[in-house]
């Protein structure tokens, strides 16, 4: 989603703000501009498309000062064109916004009845024109900046420049949030403590409601009532250095390669050296004593929810209800008295994640993130966070964050069903010797690469694809769907196995790919009945399984990945390995940008 950037120094900006977006890019965006003071007002420059188009503005038309914003917009009012791309200026004002103003067209009919005109289509316009406005009125700087912010509805976080010489940054946050950064004499605003890790790790979080004037030297915050506040000034725990693609082609690539160290990570992080049991921290009691769990996340995340609604309920006999976000928050859902409330996310500021989270505490339930951002807005509210340890995840697609966060998920319903007396000490140590497993077992996957990169063509060339299985395999299949549209912009579904037959089997035709996951379980005879329903309709068949599974495919199979043996919890996450890799090399044969692929965002902090 948008990110923003904002350079008050001694020294020239305009490079450093292109540098802050260029990291900033990860989180998807199709047009990008900056804006600086230069001596003679304020002087922007847009580009539709990638940053690189930028530059080339730049560099034919140079712009530079010591004090300036700039921002990657993932559209979301008008189209993604240098028009409608920020900063958006108008008079001795210029804005950049993440969110959306859900108030902007009363806004913009009040203004336009001042005279004032609009040159684009966006939502976020309008608060260059409502500062511009009462700066007209004779309001001081802040005051008017503070006063436009008053009039906001909906989500925001903005930087402005006010004046045309002014040497200060504006910025207030009300849903996205928002970073000031303490540099050696210069100040620094970021959409995120990542963009600004090259210029200073000191920072401190806006909180919701919080505007902020920076100068050069220091910052001056206010709460959303208007009195000065004085915020926790941190170190922020991440990488100076960009995450880059090492030797790998792409980001996705790399951090598909990059999961069976994050795992072991992630799972050393839950186990107890001394008694070998899992530790779950403050989430531990909530889940003790929680009479029901629901499990709230989307996308990706939703169907790591979905995975461990399996294994909570089996595991622990505890009633779990997974719910996308964006529909929970609507919904009016009957809560129970006692219950937990999981919170999945990459980012931990996705807005509708955010949201639901605020309901549930609002509802007096306990909150608990599973976040890869320990830092995020969702981390900090919730009264607790088991963290995946996935590491900086820069490609849009999920993939670590995801193996990730079944491997907490896993050990958190082992540690509940050991706390809540479902299974012995030898059993959990059974389950958790066998999660342990899982750095090889992934290692081993990877080595299906080359088979996956030789399917790709086949899935590259068809209509439609479809991806089933049964029990946790169906959000497997929902995942290797996910996965393949969102990077390759093909139709891909996922179902339950058996339900195929309940209509969507009459999309079926000669050649159609179907990706059956069904390794060795309970249930795979009955994925292979449906196997045969969908071979004997013509569709080509590519089985990902099991040395033992395998032997039941060989007839009636186009291709057969061979996964090593998987024991106790770790079949999903093993199996999202080829699932990912036929979405990457799909992907690479189509030459589609898997790491930032069209219309997508890498943290959606809009609604
Ligand atoms: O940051 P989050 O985990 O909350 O993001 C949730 C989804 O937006 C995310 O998983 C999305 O579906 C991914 N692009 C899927 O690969």
């Amino acid at each position: 989603m948008c990110g923003i950037v904002g350079i008050v120094s001694d020294r020239p900006v305009s490079a450093r703000l292109v540098e802050g977006l260029i990291r900033l890019e990860y989180r998807g965006y199709d047009s990008a501009g900056i804006a600086v003071v230069n001596g003679q007002g304020i002087v922007r420059r847009r580009a539709p498309g990638k940053i690189v188009n930028l530059q080339s503005e730049l560099n034919s038309a140079p712009i530079d000062g010591t004090c300036g914003i700039a921002h990657t917009r993932w559209a979301t009012h008008g189209r993604p064109n240098k028009e409608n791309a920020h900063p958006h200026q108008f008079g001795s004002v210029a804005i950049v916004h993440n969110g959306i103003i859900e108030n902007f067209k009363p806004l913009r009919e009040e203004l336009a009845k001042c005279g004032h005109v609009f040159a684009t289509q966006t939502d976020s316009e309008v608060i260059a024109h409502l500062i511009q406005y009462h700066l007209d009125k004779g309001l001081s700087e802040e005051a008017a900046f503070l006063a436009a912010v008053e009039r906001l509805e909906g989500a925001y976080a903005v930087a402005a420049l006010v004046g045309d010489s002014n040497q200060t940054l504006f910025a207030a946050r009300h849903g996205s949030p928002l970073v000031v950064g303490f540099g050696d004499g210069e100040m620094f605003i970021g959409s995120d403590a990542f963009a600004l890790a090259p210029f200073t790790k000191r920072v401190l979080y806006l909180e919701e409601g919080d505007s902020a004037v920076v100068k050069i030297n220091d910052v001056c915050v206010r709460d959303k009532a208007g009195a000065l506040v004085t915020r926790e000034v941190m170190t922020a725990n991440i990488s100076a250095v960009m995450a880059d693609k090492g030797n790998y082609r792409h980001f996705m690539e790399k951090e598909i390669h990059e999961q069976p160290e994050a795992l072991a990570r992630t799972l050393a992080a839950y186990v107890d050296s001394d008694t070998n049991l899992p530790m779950l921290g403050d989430a531990a009691p909530f889940l003790k004593s929680a009479d029901r769990l629901v499990a709230i996340a989307c996308g990706t995340a939703f169907l790591s929810a979905s995975v461990a609604k399996y294994w909570f309920e089996a595991l622990c006999g505890l009633h779990v209800e997974t719910d996308i976000a964006s529909e929970f928050r609507y919904r009016t859902p009957a809560l129970p008295d006692h219950g937990a409330a999981l919170f999945i996310s990459q980012s931990g500021e996705t807005a509708d994640t955010l949201a639901a989270m605020r309901y549930c505490k609002r509802a007096g339930m306990d909150t608990i993130g599973v976040l890869n951002a320990p830092e995020s807005s969702i981390a900090r509210e919730t009264s607790a966070v088991l963290r995946t340890l996935a590491g900086p995840e820069i490609g849009v697609a999920s993939t670590k964050a995801f193996t990730a966060q079944l491997a907490v998920l896993a050990m958190c319903a082992l540690g509940t069903a050991h706390i809540r007396g479902r299974l012995s000490e030898d059993e959990v140590k059974a389950h958790i010797s066998a999660l342990n497993a899982l750095p090889k077992l992934v290692q081993q996957a990877l080595q299906t690469k080359d088979q996956c990169e030789a399917i790709a063509p086949t899935l590259a060339r068809a209509k439609q694809i479809f991806f089933i299985g049964r029990g946790v395999y169906y959000p497997l299949a929902l995942e290797g769907a996910l996965k393949l549209k969102e990077v390759t912009y093909l139709p891909a579904e996922g179902y339950a196995a058996g339900e195929l037959k309940h209509g969507p089997i009459a999309l079926i035709e000669e050649g159609t790919p179907v990706v059956v996951i069904a390794p060795t379980d309970v249930l795979m005879e009955k994925t292979i009945s449906n196997v045969e329903e969908m071979a004997a309709r013509g569709a080509n068949v590519i089985a990902i399984t099991d040395a033992a599974g395998a032997e039941h495919f060989t007839d009636r199979t186009e291709n057969i990945i061979i996964l090593p043996d998987m024991t106790g919890l770790t079949g999903p996450i093993v199996t999202a390995i080829p699932l990912q890799l036929l979405a990457y090399y799909t992907a690479l044969t189509l030459g589609t940008n898997m790491d930032q692929p069209r219309n997508l965002a890498k943290s959606v902090t809009v609604e």
